[in-house]
Parts: C-alpha cells; structure tokens; sequence
C-alpha cells in the first residue's frame, strides 16, 4: 500500500515537474527525462507470483488517436492519462473471424474467452454465422471465458459499464447469442425465438446469474414498457421488452432463493448506502445507456460516474479471500465517436482513465493485475500541424489549395452531421470550421466520406498492464492472448493447474546463485 502511495504521489510530481519545465525544453530537459526512463526501465517490476485480482479495463472504441488526444485534452502532451505509465504495454491486433475491421462484440469474445469469432456475434465459436440461432444452440459452439473461469475458481465476479450491461461488450462476460442486438425479445426474429435473448441470459443462467456486481444502464431490456425519465428517455434505437418482463424482480427471487444477501439500485444515493458486505448488487441506473459523465446528473438522485460504480464495486468484491475479477468498460467513448462528437469521445476517455485511478488506490501491485486495453480503434485522425500548447480540438491551419480552415481532429467516415460538403455552382466545396465552436461538446468534426455514422478503425490498440503477470505483455500480439494472460496469471481455466512458471524461472535463479557462490 506504501508503495502505492509513492506512486501516485511520483505521478503527480512528474505532471507538476513537466508542465513548470516546458518553458524550458532545453537539451539536459530531455537528457534528465531519459536518464530518468532508462532507470525506470531497469527498475522495472516483474511480479511473478499469482494474481489474487484481476481488473480487466476496457475502452470501446479508443484507438491510440484518442488515447493521445484525450491526454493533450486534459494533461497536455507533456502529461499522461492514468494507465500510460503502467511498466508493461503490447500490441494487440483486433481482427475478428471475418472482417478486417471488427465490432465490439466479436472483440469483446476475443478478449474475454481467447477465442476470434464473427462481427456481431457473441460468446460463441466462428461456426455460427451472424443470426444462426441453430447454430449458437450447440453446445460446442457456446465458449467459456473469464468469468466462468473466475468462478469456477472460487473468486467474486463483477462488470460495471457505461452502456446498457446487455450492450455488445459485456453480453461477451455471460451469454452466448448469434447477434448483439438480440439483448430482448423483441428484437429477435420469430424463426429464431428458440434463441434466448441476452437480458435472460443475464439472469437466469450461468454464470449470469452467479455474477456478484452488475452495474450499467439497461433497464428497458430488463423491465418491459418502462417510460421515459427526466434525463434519461428511453433509447429507441436499442431494444425496448415488450413481453411483460420484470427481470429486475427475478434476480432477486433468484438471489432470495438462495438465501445470498443483495441490493438493487437505481441511484447514486441508493449505490451509496449499499452494505460493502452484501454479496449480489444489480445497479441498473438508466433505461438505456448511462449519461455521459459531463452531461450527467449528479445528484443523489442521479447516476454514478465509472470511477463511483469501480470504486463500489472493488469494495463490493475485496472480502473473498479468494479473490476478485473485475471488468470495467468505458462504453460510451464509441458511443460519441459513432455521432462524430470528438470532445464527448475525450472526455469520456478521461472519466475511464479517472476510474483507473481509483482502482490503483484501492487495489495492491501485488497481489493485484491491472489490464487497460480497447476493443477495437476508430476513424479518428489527428493532423493538421497545431502548435505546442494549442487546444486539440481546435481549428489547426488553412489548407494551402482550398484556403479552407480544417481541424486537427477529423474523422474517416461520418453521418450527414460530419459530411460538410456541399456544390456551389458546380464545385464541391467544404465547410469552413472556424465559424463554429470546434470545442464544443456538440461539435461535430469533418468527414472525407458520408455514411450513416462514423466507422470503427482497423488499426492496432494498445495493453497496458501492471502487476503480476504484467510483463507477459510485451510485444504484437493477437487479442486473443488477453484472455489467456489473465488466466494464466489468476490460475484459472485451461491455466488453473500451471505451476512451471514458479519452478522454471527460480530454479534458474538458484542455479545461477549457486554458480556465482552466493550463499542460499
Ligand atoms: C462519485 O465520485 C465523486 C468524485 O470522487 C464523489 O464526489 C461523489 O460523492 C461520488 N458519488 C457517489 C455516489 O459515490
Ligand atoms: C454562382 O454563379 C452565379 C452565376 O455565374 C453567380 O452570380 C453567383 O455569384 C455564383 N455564386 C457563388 C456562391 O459563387
Ligand atoms: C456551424 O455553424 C452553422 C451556422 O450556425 C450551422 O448551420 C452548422 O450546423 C454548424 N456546424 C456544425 C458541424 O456544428
Ligand atoms: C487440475 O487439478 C485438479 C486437482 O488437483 C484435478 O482434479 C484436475 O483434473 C486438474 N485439471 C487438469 C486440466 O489437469
Ligand atoms: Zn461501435
């Protein structure tokens, strides 16, 4: 716990240091700042023991040109976002079964059970094609991962997440479904009603139901006819349960049955006065996904922010002497890429980087392995030549042929609010951005090609990682190799009896004492 303190104390010193030196970016600046690497890098801790706890952090949609806008946006360049001064970090390549450039659930599969599957399936193998309910009913076919595997090991399991908790990436946690959209009834077809839709799978089988923390939005998937609510209508795009459900009061049948403690919660001042003992929570703040943090409403009777539900939820989940694993995703970071609001996209980037922060305060390097990682990339890009110390999200240059302005942060693709083109007198001409407030929330950046909203990138996304097990990060791997980390690393799964790691590398190290005739 110490050391922890250190840390972030160091951390916080190393921003301070940085920004009164930027005036002064002289040669010994960068001279110190590399000396000061390099010994961080020989000091580097390698924790080979167990991970007790697993905290799995994941980011939809940050590709690595959000992560570097989001960290100019609020730290400066000079600074860092809480998880980019973790000692390990790999690359990981996010193709799925069949597309170059996957969504979110085939992803999520990857990360969560180790196995690459179809764009928009879940929890299944590549043998079923999208929408094959035949096919994702056989057993076979239907994929463990992480949170089985935590279970079956006899640690707590948890998600909190700023979507709806059926949404695409945590459907992966739990259920096995031949396409994310069938989170309830009425989105799925009637020759496929054999299929059981994600909400039920949440509650009612395993290890849905074994699973101690839930938090997220949702509750019009949970609860059939559920209205609009000041602030948080009900989202007409995603799935609305028709059939008369409740499975709100299920889960807690469900949990009375079993005579388990539990608490539902709807609200901040509801999650606050939960009991850190109470063995099922089932946070369900929002009818679909969760405010985003800037436009939230606050209030006791308001909804929790990521770095409130992670800090319950670590509370939550600490006391089994067995350990913990975790899963937080900050959702709605592809959420405002989608409608090609960069700001929305940063500032989301920055709440999930704040909830990191407050699991390396409650959480020891120790016995404790931390993973950051995202589930695929976005059309973001970041050009434009801007100054030192310019706001990222402002207008960068005038392009030297068309004499137009153009922000620094543009997307690929875009829907008709990011596609700025129109023909006057037979030429194509591109809006002037200069006009508008580029750093508003609302803003939305420029477009190359017009389609019904902004695409995912194809491009690598970054791991980062800190505790035991953290060095198996290291270099360009498939995204698949997070699932087997993590249960390497918690021995679980297919990893549950591995014990070489602990021979193989002491033995060396005896045997090298021995020759160098060091007393042992
Ligand atoms: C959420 O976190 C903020 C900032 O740490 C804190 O002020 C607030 O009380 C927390 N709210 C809840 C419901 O825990
Ligand atoms: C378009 O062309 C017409 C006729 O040549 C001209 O009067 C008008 O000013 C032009 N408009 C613009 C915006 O250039
Ligand atoms: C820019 O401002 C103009 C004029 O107010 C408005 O019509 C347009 O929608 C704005 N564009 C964006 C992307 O916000
Ligand atoms: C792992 O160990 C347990 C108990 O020692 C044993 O029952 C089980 O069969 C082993 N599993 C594997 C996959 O070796
Ligand atoms: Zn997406």
């Amino acid at each position: 716990m110490y050391s922890l303190k250190f840390d972030v104390v160091v951390f916080i010193l190393t921003i301070k240091l940085n920004s009164v030196l930027s005036s002064k970016e002289d040669s010994s600046y960068w001279f110190d700042l590399g000396k000061n690497d390099i010994n961080n890098a020989l000091n580097k801790p390698v924790i080979q023991g167990t991970a007790k706890n697993v905290i799995l952090f994941v980011a939809d949609g940050m590709g690595i040109t959000t992560t570097t806008a989001a960290r100019i946006y609020s730290a400066t360049e000079s600074g860092y976002l809480a998880f980019e001064q973790f000692p390990h970090v790999g690359i990981l390549k996010t193709y799925n079964a069949d597309k170059l450039v996957p969504d979110s659930a085939s992803t999520a599969t990857a990360l969560f059970s180790g196995i690459k599957t179809n764009y928009k399936t879940s929890g299944v193998d590549s043998s079923v094609k999208l929408n094959d309910c035949e096919a994702s009913l056989k057993p076979e076919a239907r994929i463990d991962g992480l949170i089985k595997w935590a279970q079956d090991a006899g640690k707590s399991t948890g998600f909190v997440t700023t979507t709806r908790v059926t949404h695409a990436t945590p459907s992966a946690l739990y259920a096995h479904i031949p396409n994310r959209g069938w989170e309830c009834e009425s989105t799925i077809p009637d020759d496929s009603k054999k299929c059981k839709d994600i909400a039920r799978q949440l509650v009612e089988d395993e290890p849905g139901k074994n699973i101690n923390v839930i938090m997220g939005g949702g509750r019009q998937c949970l609860q059939s006819n559920t209205k609009d609510l000041p602030g948080d209508p009900v989202d007409t795009w995603a799935c609305f349960s028709k059939d008369g459900r409740d499975l709100i009061k299920d889960w807690i049948q469900d949990k009375k049955g079993r005579d388990k403690t539990y608490a539902v919660v709807q609200n901040n001042e509801q999650l606050n006065s939960v009991k850190s003992s109470t063995e099922f929570v089932l946070g369900i703040f929002a009818n679909g996904h969760m405010a985003m943090d800037y436009a939230r409403n606050k209030s006791p009777k308001g909804m929790p922010s990521l770095s409130n539900m992670t800090q319950k939820a670590i509370e939550l989940l600490h006391n089994n002497p067995e350990g913990y694993l975790l899963v937080v995703e900050g959702g709605l970071i592809d959420y405002a890429h989608h409608r090609g609001h960069a700001r929305q996209a940063l500032d989301e980037t920055v709440s999930f980087s704040d909830a990191i922060r407050v699991a390396l305060e409650k959480t020891d390097p120790q016995e404790t392995l931390i993973v950051v990682t995202s589930d695929h990339s976005h059309s973001l890009v970041f050009t434009g030549y801007l100054s030192r110390g310019s706001n990222v999200l402002d207008v960068a240059q005038e392009s030297v042929l068309d004499k137009i302005p153009y922000t620094s942060l543009l997307y690929g693709t875009g829907g008709p609010n990011n596609y700025q083109y129109s023909s006057i007198n037979g030429t194509v001409s591109r809006a002037d951005p200069s006009i508008n407030d580029t750093r508003d929330y609302q803003y939305s950046q420029q477009a190359v090609v017009l389609t019904d909203e902004v695409t995912h990138g194809g491009s690598d996304v970054l791991v980062y990682a800190k505790g035991p097990m953290a060095h198996l990060f290291h270099t360009v791997h498939e995204q698949t190799y997070v699932a087997y980390v993590i249960s390497y690393a918690a021995k679980m799964g297919q990893f549950k009896n591995n014990s070489q790691r602990i021979i193989v590398p002491s033995m060396f190290l005896v045997l090298n004492m021995l020759l160098m005739g060091i007393s042992i």
